[in-house]
């Protein structure tokens, strides 16, 4: 694998999450296959379990790492072509990602959108110059659309944690996923359910569960990244009989950076665990406590949260020991 920016650059994602939980039950087993490779970390917003899960993964394998954190300590960046730089950014990505690729094996980068136009965002003018320019392997740390170490993190929970019992499986029964959209006071980036969405409906065409997206009417994702899924506009409706509930906020695609107004009723609490199968809730962190999701849930035997966070290790692992396996 040559870059992990999407669900589309795996193959086989059931081997992906075989391979992470493998390196789950032996962390070390490979742990000179990055000897003498460098990893290095590119962020250019904040983070803490990407930060972390992503060194710790290529420690276990050896690898030694760097970090930068481009958005405080690096020269601005400029990255539009043919402009005289007189302004305030100091450095071209032409060079700043090239001189990178000279100190590292592989790079991973995180770039956020700035919600402001949306076809600059989605055409990910700035992580596809980094990847461009840098001339090594790239891993997406979270660009303006995707967040794939988190959604393969999240498919290795569900895996792992699957409720459905092997007899029932062999039948034809799988977990019923949703996807639902909860509460915030900012507009945030659509990467994690765009992620999230691309890599369920992935899994839901392999067999694998059954994907339900529930969000208020105006809050559609890209249908792009939805392929197959079921989309309701009623929370109570698509949680029924829900084997895991995904938590979390996006703003309007439609309306592209704007804070709309939204119904009543769309944080998950123990009431609305009530109409579910009992089910796991996740949220891929950070979560803004009792506004997003309630504190009664995250602190009750219900949430994955703490959980999935911890395969993030897991999954940052298996994508670079495929990595390093083709560098070889
Ligand atoms: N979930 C996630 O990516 O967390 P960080 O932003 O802290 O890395």
């Amino acid at each position: 694998m040559k870059l992990f920016s999407s669900v589309s650059d795996v193959q086989d994602i059931k081997q992906l999450v075989s391979s992470a939980l493998a390196l789950k039950a032996s962390p070390y087993a490979y742990g000179d296959l990055g000897k003498n490779k460098t990893l290095g970390l590119v962020f250019m917003n904040p983070s803490l379990r990407t930060r972390l899960s992503t060194q710790k993964a290529a420690l276990n394998l050896g690898m030694n790492v760097m970090v930068m954190n481009m958005d405080k300590e690096g020269w601005a960046l400029e990255t539009q072509d043919g402009v005289i730089m007189n302004g305030t950014t100091v450095e071209h990505i032409r060079e700043a990602a090239a001189v990178m690729g000279e100190y590292c094996d592989i790079l991973g980068l995180r770039s956020f959108p700035k919600l402001q136009d949306r076809d600059e965002d989605y055409n990910e003018e700035f992580f596809n110059k980094f990847v461009k320019f840098c001339g090594v392997p790239v891993v997406s740390l979270e660009s303006a659309t995707r967040h794939p170490l988190q959604s393969l993190a999240d498919l290795i929970t569900i895996t792992e944690t699957n409720p459905v019992p092997i007899a029932d499986r062999a039948n034809g029964k799988v977990p019923k996923v949703v996807l639902a959209w909860a509460p915030h006071i900012k507009p945030l980036p659509q990467a994690v359910p765009n992620s999230f969405a691309e890599w369920m409906s992935r899994a839901q065409a392999e067999g694998m569960l059954d994907f339900t997206i529930a969000q208020p009417e105006g809050f559609e994702l890209e249908e792009s990244f939805t392929p197959g899924a079921k989309i309701s506009h009623n929370l109570d409706e698509a949680i029924a009989n829900a084997d895991y509930v995904y938590v979390k906020n996006w703003s309007s695609y439609k309306e592209y950076g704007k804070l709309l107004d939204f119904p009543e009723g769309w944080m998950m609490n123990n009431e609305k665990l009530k109409l579910t199968n009992n089910a796991k809730v996740m949220h891929c962190l950070p979560v803004r406590r009792d506004l997003e999701l309630s504190s009664e849930i995250l602190d009750g035997p219900n949430s994955l949260v703490i959980h999935e966070a911890g395969n993030r290790l897991w999954s940052a692992q298996a994508v670079l020991k495929a990595m390093l396996e083709e560098l070889k």
